[in-house]
């Protein structure tokens, strides 16, 4: 239990299901108020529900600059700040890279790099102010590998662009006490992924993870808990990797 996180308020993006819905829980859990937002509403409503009184469900679409503007300053105003934004909203392109359509390109940028820019730059200036803050992106080990175990090449680009933007992120926020660090997953079994795994790839894949097995919400979910705690207040800049080890094989 990290008792400092208790009443901090949380946006966590694409929190409707997944990786985010599981970061979303676990927040809850340490007494912060979570706002549970996706593009998709209905779903985040049913998942901020779960969560009791600690949670609100609202519809953000990170593409879409004046939604995530307006989500930001109803969430300033209803809690009077906030201390915690989780860039997790994201896209994955598959496939080898020539076959990738001009539409799957524009919407993985628009999710995965201008979705971060929309959301920063709606967050930072009430950081600023309050002279303390805590950014988590969800980068992937496709930003070290250029694409691999499942998404592609543009997939790995987009999220190596994820790497860059959180180093520069807190090297200009430091000053105002705005931490700013990334967690590269491997694969981890969500709707993204759900539907490549079949037992042969499975398998294939378990060879490639010295812990053995593949990562879970959960595993996660409790580094984006340690980021956000006084546990990591001189960590900043980084982009940690949670994956059993595949990077080092
Ligand atoms: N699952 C993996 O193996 C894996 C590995 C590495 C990194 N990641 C990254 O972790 C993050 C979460 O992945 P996941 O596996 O939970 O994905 P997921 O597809 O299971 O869930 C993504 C959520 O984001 C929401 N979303 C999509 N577009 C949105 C938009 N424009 N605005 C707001 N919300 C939107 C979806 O509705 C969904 O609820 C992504 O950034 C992904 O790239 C996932």
């Amino acid at each position: 239990m990290t008792p400092e996180l208790q009443g901090k308020t949380v946006l966590v993006t694409g929190a409707a299901r997944g990786i985010g819905a599981c970061i979303a829980t676990h927040f809850a859990e340490h007494g912060c108020h979570v706002v549970v937002s996706d593009i998709d509403f209905d779903a985040a409503c049913i998942h901020a529900q779960r969560l009791g009184a600690n949670a609100t469900a609202m519809r953000m679409d990170v593409r879409d600059r004046q939604e995530v503007r307006s989500t930001l300053q109803r969430i300033v105003q209803e809690q009077g700040g906030i201390d915690v934004l989780i860039n997790n909203a994201g896209l994955m392109t598959f496939g080898p890279c020539v076959d990738t359509s001009d539409e799957q390109w524009d919407d993985l940028i628009a999710v995965n790099l201008t979705g971060i820019f929309n959301c920063v730059q709606a967050v930072s200036p009430t950081m600023i102010d309050q002279g303390s803050g805590c950014i988590i992106n969800l980068a992937s080990v496709a930003a070290a590998k250029g694409g691999g175990a499942f998404g592609n090449v543009w997939y790995g680009a987009s999220k190596a662009a994820v790497v860059a933007l959180t180093k520069g992120l807190a090297r200009e926020l430091g000053a105002h006490g705005i931490r700013v660090n990334a967690i590269a997953p491997s694969v981890v079994e969500t709707d993204m992924v759900k539907k490549f795994l079949t037992p042969d790839v499975r398998q294939r894949l378990l060879t490639r993870f010295p812990l053995g097995r593949l990562a879970t919400v959960d595993d996660v979910a409790n580094l984006a808990i340690f980021l956000a705690s006084n546990l990591s207040s001189f960590v900043t800049g980084e982009t940690i990797a949670v994956d059993g080890g595949f990077l080092k094989i």
